[in-house]
């Protein structure tokens, strides 16, 4: 196989993670990057080291690009996406895919429409204690499912919102510490639990000068049957490690900070606990996580490219969580329960 040609749309925080990974990957190299604002071009030209375009559909047309990551403000993933498939490029975009159920149902259709692959980054997915916990749920080691919870109770401070021009707003964040931050833990939680049937949920925001939420829960029922909860914030100091609890007829087990902490499954020995212990938390700091579970998804894209397998996380299993995140929303807004 040839190499894959990446380009970046996006000059922010999330590309430097890229930019690692492509270095570190045999199979890909970083073509160029895309960014809104022409003033930046020449400082993020020495900053990532390759071409830095302002014309959208220039940097579309260049033949070399193979992969368009999407890594810019989460309610511009959709026009970036469009415009890749438009051209019948490849796309893997950061989480989350868009920030309505609208707006997503339109680019799953668009992107069948023009045969590309649309994988999400919701990299929590490939770490190997979480995968170990999914093998033992999804094999059914645990019997019926009885309760799952996600606990991403997570601090930021003010300086977060206010040194960026769209986090914590509702059109380009779509929210703020569900969307953002939860995200991830909530897509963990509904990939365990299976499909969630109906929602209820509370939020508020109480100590930032933001539209989206810095406190938020949700009561969840699940089509199987089984009960659940999320609660998240990005105003709850200092920010402890998220948590996802599962439990089940035949045992439990509880992960933190993405490792597993207890594992009391009836039939099944425990694992070694110290599986990705060192890969750390976004609890309070935003930068403290990890290259290699993106390093993983990138991998998985190349693969699902070569016609391999499917994207780990296609747009329509991207959906979910976002579904949830803006029914709690809903929710909240109408006082009354959600169905999906
Ligand atoms: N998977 C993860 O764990 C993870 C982590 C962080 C961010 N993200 C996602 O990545 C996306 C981007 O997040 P981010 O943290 O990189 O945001 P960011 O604020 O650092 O960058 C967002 C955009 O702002 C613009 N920008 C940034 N610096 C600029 C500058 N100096 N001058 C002009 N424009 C500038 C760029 O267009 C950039 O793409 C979001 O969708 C977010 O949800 C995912």
């Amino acid at each position: 196989m040839s190499k894959i040609g990446v380009g970046i749309i996006g000059t922010g925080s999330i590309v430097n993670t890229y930019k690692k990974c492509i270095e570190e990957l045999n199979d890909v190299s970083l073509v160029a990057l895309y960014t809104k604002s022409s003033q930046r071009i020449e400082e993020a030209e020495a900053e990532f080291g390759v071409r830095v375009l302002a014309d959208l559909e220039e940097f579309m047309a260049i033949e070399e690009i193979d992969l368009v990551c999407v890594c810019n403000e989460s309610g511009r993933h959709g026009d970036a996406i469009k415009a890749a498939a438009k051209v019948g490029k490849h796309v893997l975009c950061e989480k989350p895919l868009e920030v309505t159920t609208e707006k997503i149902d339109e680019l799953l259709e668009f992107s069948e429409k023009q045969g590309i692959k649309l994988g999400c980054v919701l990299q929590n997915r490939c770490s190997e204690a979480y995968r170990i916990v999914e093998n033992t749920v999804k094999s059914g080691k645990l019997g019926k499912l009885l309760m799952g919870n996600a606990h991403i109770n997570w601090y930021r401070p003010q300086d977060y919102y206010a040194h960026s021009d769209w986090r914590g707003t509702l059109e380009y964040d779509g929210g703020a510490a569900l969307m953002n931050q939860g995200i991830h833990t909530i897509d963990l939680l509904i990939n365990l639990m299976g499909d969630v049937k109906s929602v209820f949920g509370s939020v508020r925001t109480l100590i930032h000068d933001i539209e989206g939420e810095d406190v938020g829960i949700g009561l969840l029922h699940f089509e199987n049957g089984a009960i659940g909860s999320i609660t998240g914030g990005t105003a709850l100091y200092p920010g402890y490690p998220e948590k996802v609890e599962i439990y089940g007829e035949k045992g439990s087990i509880l992960m933190e900070g993405g490792t597993i902490k207890q594992w009391n499954v009836k039939e099944v020995p425990a694992p070694n606990f110290d599986v990705d212990k060192n890969d750390g938390s976004g609890s309070s700091d935003p930068t403290a996580i990890g290259h290699q579970h993106h390093k993983a998804v990138i991998t998985d894209m190349i693969e699902a490219i070569d016609d391999m397998h499917p994207p780990m996380v296609e747009g329509k299993e991207a959906r979910k969580a976002v579904a949830v995140i803006t029914a709690i929303y809903k929710s909240s807004e109408n006082e009354k329960m959600i169905y999906l």
